[in-house]
């Protein structure tokens, strides 16, 4: 009969901790929070835009074309802050993500997992890598890949030799490398040029779709926009933006061009050589910091993503003196937006 209070003692603790789970049953999100996130989401679904910074964010605010919700103009979540309004007309939800692949990833997961999202459209500014285009000029890359996930080779292997972990699928010798002692400077005659660095081969990303099964990895590197959106972008082709800065004009007026390929990773570009590796190893146009995160988490839970970037300096490729965005930046975020407004009216029309 000792069984019987041992019993009843496993029952009081099975009701405790059921109290005890019911009431944090929304974890850090309080239930104020998750009554607001579903009032929101009943007036969905929303287009998402993500921007990385403010000083691309702000042109967007103040264009006047931003109509904020009158009842939840905002919802501030875990350092965010997502906005809710219309753009020519249509329901959208913006948020800045700040600098960087995390937390461009983060921000785009947190938009897509808090509210009813029907695609994702992405906009800021980047380098470019592309010489038949200037800066000023608004790219739309049909494909977006991370160019930072790298197997750093053993100094004294090759290209034909097997990379650490290789065998096991971890990493891959498909995509490509980039060997640093093709840089060296060999003008000095005599001198060795062996540079101990040796060679990183580019890596895909290990992905987890949502319609995957969970823990079991897929591979991603070149990941492409949504066909519709960028059959959407074709109409915009042409299409004529701002090319001067106070009394500085560009040598022609920037335009508006959809390019084959764009790529991010957690490093700000301002080197001719890499720069121009990237463009031809990879046909790469836009180089930025953000967008290929929010096409991978887009492209793990199957939602429409296009990204538009403005080019607002060459990456390293101009002048020696300095990089080109400290001058250019505010009319390539200009002219961004200037295209994302186009693109949203051309998209809902
Ligand atoms: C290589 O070094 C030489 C001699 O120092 C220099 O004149 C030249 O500009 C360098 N080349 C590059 C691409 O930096
Ligand atoms: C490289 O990309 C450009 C557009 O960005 C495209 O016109 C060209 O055909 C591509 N080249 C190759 C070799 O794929
Ligand atoms: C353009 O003019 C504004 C206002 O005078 C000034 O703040 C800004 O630095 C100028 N920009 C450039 C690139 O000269």
């Amino acid at each position: 009969m000792a069984a019987y209070p041992l019993k009843q003692l496993l029952l009081l603790l099975g009701f405790l901790l059921l109290v005890g789970i019911s009431s944090r049953v929304d974890g850090a999100t309080t239930k104020k929070v998750m009554k607001k996130i579903t009032a929101i989401n009943k007036k969905g679904p929303y287009l998402g835009v993500v921007v990385p910074n403010s000083f691309e964010m702000n042109p967007l605010l103040q264009s006047g074309s931003f109509v904020v919700d009158e009842k939840f103009p905002y919802l501030d979540f875990s350092g965010r802050r997502f906005r809710v309004g219309k753009l020519e007309g249509e329901k959208v939800i913006v948020v800045m993500t700040g600098l960087s692949m995390l937390n461009a990833g983060i921000t785009t997961q947190l938009l897509l997992s808090l509210f009813r999202v029907k695609g994702v459209v992405h906009f800021g500014i980047a380098g470019n890598a592309n010489p038949e285009l200037q800066i000023g000029d608004v790219t739309i890359p049909q494909y977006w890949a991370h160019t930072g996930l790298w197997n750093w080779q053993r100094f004294g292997d090759g290209p034909d030799d097997e990379l650490a972990l290789e065998s096991s699928g971890d990493y891959t010798r498909k995509i490509g490398y980039l060997k640093f002692s093709d840089y060296n400077n060999d003008t000095e005659k005599g001198k060795s040029s062996e540079n101990l660095l040796n060679s990183v081969w580019y890596q895909p990303e290990e992905i987890f779709p949502v319609d995957g099964i969970p823990e079991v990895r897929q591979h991603s590197f070149w990941v492409p926009v949504s066909n519709h959106y960028f059959s959407v972008v074709k109409k915009l082709e042409g299409m004529e933006l701002e090319g001067c800065i106070n009394s500085t004009c560009l040598p022609r007026t920037p335009r508006v061009i959809r390019v084959e390929r764009g790529a991010s990773a957690n490093t700000f570009v301002d080197n001719a050589a890499y720069r121009q590796f990237l463009n031809s190893k990879f046909n790469v146009t836009a180089i930025d910091m953000e967008s290929a995160a929010v096409a991978l988490i887009c492209l793990q839970q199957r939602t429409p993503f296009i990204a538009i970037r403005a080019l607002s300096d060459l990456a390293g490729g101009g002048s020696s003196l300095s990089n080109e965005a400290g001058m250019f930046a505010p009319l390539a975020a200009q002219n961004a937006v200037s295209v994302l407004l186009r693109f949203v009216a051309l998209l809902f029309s």
